[in-house]
């Protein structure tokens, strides 16, 4: 039946064959974990430097620097950040610091600005990131004003997204970090000519890897999710691929189950799953039939306690759409609510819970079951990061 059909409609008739079965891939064994993974301050220091500062993640969409001197400012778990799209439409990303004594540069979130300006002494610095003014020059003294520039970190643009690596002295290479194989399913999806309708950050007093867990595990939906998310999507079904360091899986929609008894034939059955992708290391990219969901996980710069989620919906732009501007903006605000809602309602309160939890001393070791198999790709890819020595 599937010989001819494509190889995402036959991952999708997998998926359906476990759903009809009660079986679902899984990752071959059982693991175990300690609570002290998210409360151990040396822990949290490896993953800092082992891994966000050593390797790509997604910081924004392209569609949010949309214009030459656009800016956004973030924390990444090593360097306060400014990101910002260039006169030649490239994007640079800085350290939020003054080099004369050491000012946040830029406190706003986001904006569009010609120079970045200084409130202490109101030294500035053009969207390039070359030292333009030293106020009060003749008494301050001679510099060389080329060895005080903001300190550069490096970024990419690739897939509709902004990549960036959060340590100054290292290289980056979305590509070659993706894979072939991830960097393939990437580009087939056009992320570039969508926009994200919405982009909002969450900080909450959950480690981050507990909130990434959360976001990969189909285990839970029809338990912490009875009302909501349960009502469109199945539970504990996926059709699984592990890319070696990335993976996805698709999960059955509700609206497949009229083929449980039927034999759909070659028709598409696109519209009934959702695919998610997990790119590591701290990444959730859903791909629904007419739009995706981006979420970023990241730690607190101290606290292994804390992490600030955000979550991006990514949508065709209106002109794409088919609809009016109004129509369009009504249906993914609904959208959106909807999210928020089973987030703030469902999710974090079960998280916090998680996260208190884990701080017992005598927590006890824990276990992530065969079904659980994008949270074991996780968490054997962050062992790689962490324990390989520098
Ligand atoms: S610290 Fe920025 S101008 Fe002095
Ligand atoms: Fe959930």
């Amino acid at each position: 039946m599937t010989s001819s059909i494509a190889p995402r409609e036959a991952r999708i008739r997998r998926a359906l064959d476990h759903l009809r079965n009660q079986t679902t891939d899984d990752y071959g064994s059982i693991g175990s974990f300690e609570a002290t993974d998210f409360t151990d301050p040396g822990i949290a220091a490896r993953e800092r430097d082992l891994v966000f500062g050593r390797v790509p993640s997604i910081v924004a969409h392209t569609s949010e620097l949309p214009e030459p001197q656009d800016f956004l400012t973030l924390r990444m778990p090593r360097n306060q950040i400014i990101v910002v799209r260039q006169k030649d439409g490239g994007v640079k990303a800085f350290v939020n610091l003054c080099r004369h004594r050491g000012a946040l540069l830029e406190e706003r979130e986001k904006g569009r600005c010609r120079l970045f300006s200084c409130g202490y002494h109101r030294w500035s610095y053009d969207t390039d990131g070359s030292l333009r003014t030293v106020t009060r020059g003749s008494t301050f003294g001679e510099i060389d004003r080329a060895d005080h520039g903001l300190v550069e970190l490096p970024t990419q643009e690739r897939h509709g997204f902004i990549w960036l690596v959060d340590d100054a002295d290292a290289d980056i290479d979305v590509a070659d970090w993706l894979g072939p194989d991830m960097d393939g399913v990437l580009a087939q999806y056009g992320l570039a000519d969508l926009v994200a309708f919405q982009a909002e950050g969450f900080e909450e007093p959950v480690n981050w890897k507990i909130m990434q867990d959360a976001f990969l595990d189909g285990y839970h939906i029809q338990y912490a999710h009875p009302n909501t998310a349960a009502k469109h999507v199945h539970t504990n079904v996926q059709a699984f691929e592990d890319f070696g360091r990335h993976c996805r899986f698709i999960a059955p929609r509700k609206t497949i189950d009229r083929w449980i008894d039927e034999d759909p034939g070659d028709r598409s059955l696109a519209k009934d799953v959702i695919e998610t992708h997990f790119l590591m290391p701290n990444s959730t990219l859903l791909r629904q039939p007419d739009h995706f969901q981006l979420l970023t996980f990241r730690p607190h710069p101290k606290d292994p306690g804390r992490s600030r989620m955000e979550m991006r919906l990514i949508v065709p732009k209106v002109e794409d759409s088919g609809m009016d501007e109004e129509s369009w903006s009504r249906l993914w605000a609904k959208n959106w609510k909807i999210l928020l809602a089973v987030l703030h309602q469902e999710d974090f309160p079960l998280l916090r819970g998680s996260q208190s939890g884990m701080e017992s001393a005598s927590a006890g070791p824990m276990l992530l079951g065969r079904n659980e198999i994008a949270n074991h790709v996780f968490h054997r890819e962050l062992r790689r990061l962490t324990q390989e020595t520098p």
